[in-house]
């Protein structure tokens, strides 16, 4: 499926951000990076502050009108080139039984701690448990059809939402987490399957939507070493990217703070690594090749840059990460709250003049 040699290629010159995007997951010839930045919706726009005014932020989330307006925001204001679903890695959650709060981040009132609380979880049809996340995709689909914008879907990995539920809140070490994995291995692993088959037919049913690349994200993944990543992590990733339909939507694997755990990353079988900026992307480009295309790494700070210095990082990031097979530009992590937004345009607008430069693979 991957890095097939292609006889023919189509005239580079002429690909939609649709094409762009597919063939740079799979490391086909492009004219250039594909741009998008994780957590691109969201209140470094004024206007988006203004559509969440008066309202829970997971109300909005099941609002299929204003959650498509949130996720379009970003294309039309900032010149990003894919859509992302707007909603959050909690949203399948509360099906599952355990009630979620948003203070802003995510908080659990009742902490999973135990074997018989991971029995009690249930694993719904997401279809009929949370049918505006599908609605949402499809009515993106629909709408950016004409602009061959694509559409993203996400999931959160079940590491990082088992540290929520096992912590209850955020937290720096997430020490109740690393307690249960030494102190209870099973009731983690109980917990972890658990959220492994929720997140595939989670993941399934957005391709099915119409999203035309699905993002994993395991934000505290690299709180492991390598072993314990290794024990815990990759398994979970590898059976997860084995079931998904790869056919119709590759899968991105982001793993924050993850320098240490390229290898085990790429041992996963995703088709894109996204790294965050600790991550030296030259030498990550060099040791992936043409397994696996890569996505980042800016650090999102860096957008605080006046427009020339963003166009530098830009190209610089962009020249590293030519020994993979291909590359999406996109931030190390989260746009941050206070960003300012012509930074975000530079960023998308340096992608955008990479085009007048030298094709990849040509
Ligand atoms: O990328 C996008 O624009 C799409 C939407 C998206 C959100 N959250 C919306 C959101 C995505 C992909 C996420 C992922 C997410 N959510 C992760 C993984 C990636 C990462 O950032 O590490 C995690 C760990 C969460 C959990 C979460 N949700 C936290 C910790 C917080 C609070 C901190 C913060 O930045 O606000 C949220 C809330 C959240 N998720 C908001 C948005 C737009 C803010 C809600 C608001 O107040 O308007």
């Amino acid at each position: 499926m991957n890095g097939a040699v292609e006889t023919v290629r189509p005239a580079v010159a002429t690909l939609d951000p649709t094409e762009r995007l597919l063939r740079s997951c799979r490391g086909e010839s492009v004219d250039r990076p594909p741009v998008w930045l994780m957590r691109q919706a969201g209140r470094y726009l004024p206007e988006y502050r203004k559509l969440r005014e008066g309202m829970g932020f997971l109300e909005m989330c099941q609002d299929v009108e204003r959650a498509v307006e949130a996720s379009l925001q970003p294309i039309q204001l900032v010149g990003s080139e894919a859509a992302i679903l707007f909603s959050d890695i909690f949203t399948p959650i509360p099906a599952m039984g355990v009630e979620v709060d948003f203070q802003p981040g995510p908080t659990i009132a009742d902490p999973i701690r135990s074997l018989e609380q991971i029995d009690k979880l249930r694993i719904p049809d997401p279809r009929e448990s949370t049918p505006y996340v599908f609605e949402i995709l499809r009515v993106l689909r629909a709408e950016l059809a004409s602009a061959r914008i694509p559409v993203l879907g996400f999931a959160g990995a079940p590491f990082t939402l088992a540290a929520y539920l096992v912590e209850g809140k955020g937290s720096k070490d997430f020490a109740a987490l690393k307690r249960m994995m030494y102190a209870a291995p099973e009731v983690l692993r109980a917990l972890q399957s658990r959220l492994t088959e929720m997140v595939v037919g989670y993941l399934n049913a957005q391709i099915e939507a119409g999203a035309h690349v699905v993002q994993l994200f395991d934000t505290w993944a690299g709180l492991l070493g390598p072993a314990e990543y290794r024990e815990w992590v990759l398994p979970v990733h590898a059976e997860i990217a084995a079931r998904l339909e790869r056919e119709r939507a590759p899968l991105i694997l982001y793993v924050n703070n993850g320098a240490h755990v390229l290898d085990e990353m790429l041992e996963s079988g995703a088709d894109v690594l996204s790294l965050d900026w600790r991550v030296d992307i030259a030498e990550a480009a060099r040791r992936v090749g043409d397994r696996a295309s890569l996505q980042g790494n800016l650090d999102p700070c860096a957008l605080q840059q006046t427009r020339e210095e963003i166009f530098a990082s830009v190209r610089r990031i962009s020249e590293a990460a030519q020994p993979a097979r291909g590359h999406i530009l996109n931030l190390g992590h989260g746009c941050l709250p206070d960003t300012p937004v012509e930074g975000v345009r530079a960023f998308t607008d340096a992608a955008r003049a990479l085009g007048e430069e030298q094709p990849r693979g040509a």
